[in-house]
């Protein structure tokens, strides 16, 4: 019987597929990450990895290059060493398409929330500062006809953008490596370049991976740039903005708010300055926590596992290459 070690506990809908496909399920069931040894150790018998959550080194990916397979929990696969992998023909697969809509509601629900400064104001009821009606207190912003700027127009940035431009009219403008000609006829998306995103949006909102060349992209020059008004939403991974830069931004009221579902790093202290701020809005990286979207992505990283055993490619590949050679 094949082994798959799972390093979180996994959806039922996934767990299902991988034992009616015959295969013997250990999951690690302890809420804390495993170590680099204990997930070498763990893997030592296992002949395909289901990970959630786990940095995948390249020291760990040696020490485990019997993998048949490696199925990523997630989209993004910024904590597996590609290079690493790819060169010892591990197979990683990641989970694209069926988080798209849940990660845009949680960057709508940033984006809302941090215009009228719900998280803050939720704070105040519960320390007791509910004070009486004023007309001038707690304002925060309009967003219809606001216009929107997409930082990676890609599956999840064109949802947000479908809701934005439905529910606000907003107008869209976005920036990417190279033109999404098929969504600027959907969505009426105009393409900028990364300065005329920064200075036109009054929210920018983040959807893109985190590569090199994006991880820190959004610092003090580039916030410097932005409206005064304007709302910085990321829901896609912390690094891309800096932390430091995005905090002495909103204290120097370079501009006016901030949702974030990711930080750098997570989980964030409870005495981040960043929590205290009104207009800011800290979600715990649950962009796709709905029960549906989980099972979805727990599916496709199982029908990863299964066609790697069977001997066949990856519906969902990260590394296509490995089949070249
Ligand atoms: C993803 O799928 O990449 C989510 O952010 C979970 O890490």
């Amino acid at each position: 019987m094949m082994k798959v070690f799972v390093t979180r506990v996994l959806p039922e809908a996934g767990l299902k597929l991988l034992q009616a496909a015959g295969l013997e399920v250990k999951q690690w069931e302890e809420k804390r990450k495993l170590t680099q040894e204990e997930l070498i150790e763990n893997c030592r018998d296992a002949d395909a990895l289901l990970s959630a959550g786990q940095q995948l080194n390249a020291e760990f990916l040696t020490a485990s290059k019997h993998l048949k397979v490696i199925a990523l929990h997630s989209v993004g696969y910024d904590n597996v060493d590609i290079e690493t992998a790819t060169s010892l023909h591990i197979p990683i697969g990641n989970t694209p398409g069926v988080l798209s809509e849940a990660t845009a509601d949680t960057a709508f629900l940033l984006m809302l929330a941090t215009s009228r400064n719900a998280f803050y104001m939720h704070q105040q009821i519960l320390n007791g500062e509910w004070g009486f009606f004023e007309p001038t207190a707690n304002l925060g912003r309009e967003l219809r006809g606001c216009t929107l700027g997409i930082f990676g127009l890609g599956k999840i940035g064109i949802e947000m953008a479908k809701r934005s431009a439905a529910a606000y009219d907003m107008k869209i403008i976005y920036h990417n490596r190279s033109r999404n000609e098929q969504a600027e006829k959907e969505l009426n998306a105009t393409y900028v370049s990364f300065e005329e995103l920064l200075k036109q949006s009054d929210v920018i909102s983040v959807h893109t991976a985190l590569t090199p060349e994006t991880e820190g992209k959004f610092n003090m020059a580039a916030f410097k740039q932005m409206k005064p008004g304007a709302i910085f939403v990321n829901t896609a991974r912390g690094s891309i903005h800096n932390e430091t830069d995005l905090t002495k931004a909103l204290q120097e009221k370079m501009i006016w708010g901030a949702g974030l579902d990711v930080t750098h790093p997570e989980p964030m202290s409870p005495a981040n300055p960043l929590l205290k701020m009104p207009n800011v809005s800290v979600l715990p990286h649950i962009g796709s926590a709905t029960e549906g979207t989980r099972n979805a992505m727990a599916c496709l990283a199982a029908e990863n596992i299964i066609a790697a055993l069977k001997g066949e490619k990856l519906p969902h590949i990260v590394n296509p290459e490995i089949y070249n050679n």
